[in-house]
């Protein structure tokens, strides 16, 4: 076991992991921060996307001591504490985005990520920069509708 220390969701947390502890198995199952998904063991699906100092990174694929310091924001950080949802939140629902949830987090993450550095994408790059996560329920139409509603609001974090 080793000692990591970093910030999640702007809170300092320290913890003990070995050294095949993978950052969502960290913040699952110490932080109990259970937002971030695990829907695959082969890095296809996106549903364990979080923020590593600011970029969307697949949770499932990083070991926790690969983040030592790094400043890591999971979906239960994304709106401000006890502040309305995030836009990119907001985006999904308003235009159904949704159906079971499971992959939303991860989806909502990385669609974070990708207005941060295209803030006016085109549907193909919409779809393009979110090839790395699998939604089995909505057909991806309305998560492109989101996206785009999100960008048009001016969305860029
Ligand atoms: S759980 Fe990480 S990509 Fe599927
Ligand atoms: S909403 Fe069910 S997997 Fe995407």
């Amino acid at each position: 076991m080793s000692a990591v220390a970093l910030t999640v969701n702007g809170k300092a947390v320290t913890g003990d992991v070995e050294p095949r502890t993978l950052l969502v198995q960290f913040l699952r199952e110490q932080l109990r921060l259970t937002g971030t998904h695990v829907g695959c063991d082969t890095s296809q699906c996106g549903a364990c996307v979080v923020h590593v100092d600011g970029k969307a990174v697949k949770s499932c694929t990083t070991f926790a001591w690969q983040v030592q310091g790094a400043n890591i924001t999971t979906i239960e950080g994304l709106a401000e504490p006890n502040g309305p949802l995030h836009p990119m939140q907001e985006a999904f629902r308003e235009n159904h985005a949704l159906q079971c949830g499971y992959c939303t987090p991860g989806m909502i993450m990385a669609a974070a990520d990708l207005l941060q550095r295209n803030p006016n994408p085109s549907d193909e790059e919409i779809r393009h920069g979110l090839e790395g996560n699998l939604c089995r329920c909505t057909g991806y139409h309305n998560i492109v509708e989101a996206v785009k509603a999100a960008a048009a609001n001016g969305v860029s974090a």
